[in-house]
């Protein structure tokens, strides 16, 4: 698995991950609506991994990546060098999602695992990831990759799930991160 900024020429197979992940309501392009110019949407998501400005969930530094498997695009990955009040309570550090027709092959672990290897690399000693109270699958992969369990806090006011946080610290890094091989993630502004 390769991970790797978006690029215009993702854009029939990004615009169908989006609509199937649509189904999960789960954003796989933040703030992005059928219709918007890809190309203007590409621009921003590469100023955005260039230092801004910020779109994504929050409106924080980070970065955000598709992830491709033998040239398709698998999933997605999203990580936010810093947290606000928002991200805090309900998107933590790290956000990520694999597409239907290609889970459970251990692409959601291993993007977990470069997500939590970008913050190191920024320099974070602790990551916080969320998730829905009722995401069997979201709690499976990061229960197996070590996230320490800490607490659930109501939903939003928007009706959302309650949410379960999870820590991962740098220093423990869990089992069965270390045993993958240190992800692949080509430096923003290189085009793979
Ligand atoms: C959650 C998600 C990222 C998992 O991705 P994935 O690539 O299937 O995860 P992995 O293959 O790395 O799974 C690792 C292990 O977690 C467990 N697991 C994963 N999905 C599971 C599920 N739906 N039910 C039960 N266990 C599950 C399994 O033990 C699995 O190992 P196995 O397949 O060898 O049994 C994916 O289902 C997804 O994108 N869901 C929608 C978006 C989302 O919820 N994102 C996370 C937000 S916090």
């Amino acid at each position: 698995m390769n991970l790797r900024p978006l690029t215009v020429a993702d854009e029939t197979a990004a615009i169908r991950a989006h609509e199937a992940l649509a189904s999960e309501d789960f954003p796989f392009l933040f703030d992005f609506r059928l219709g918007d110019s890809f190309l203007a949407y590409v621009r921003r998501v590469d100023a955005f991994n260039d230092g801004g400005p910020f779109f994504t969930e929050g409106g924080v530094p980070g970065i955000f990546l598709v992830a491709e498997c033998e040239g398709e695009i698998v999933g997605r990955l999203s990580v936010r060098y810093e947290l606000n009040a928002y991200l805090r309570e309900y998107g933590g550090h790290v956000g990520y999602c694999v597409l239907p027709g290609f889970r459970r092959r251990g692409h959601g672990t291993e993007m977990l695992a470069a997500g939590l290897d970008l913050l190191w690399r920024r320099g974070l000693d602790r990551a916080l990831l969320t998730c829905d109270d009722d995401n069997v699958g979201s709690i499976a992969v990061i229960e197996r990759a070590g996230g320490s369990y800490a607490k659930t806090i109501p939903g939003d006011q928007e009706g959302g799930a309650d949410k379960r946080h999870y820590l991962f610290s740098r220093d423990s890094s869990p089992a069965t991160l270390r045993s993958l091989k240190n992800p692949i993630v080509s430096p923003p502004g290189q085009k793979a």
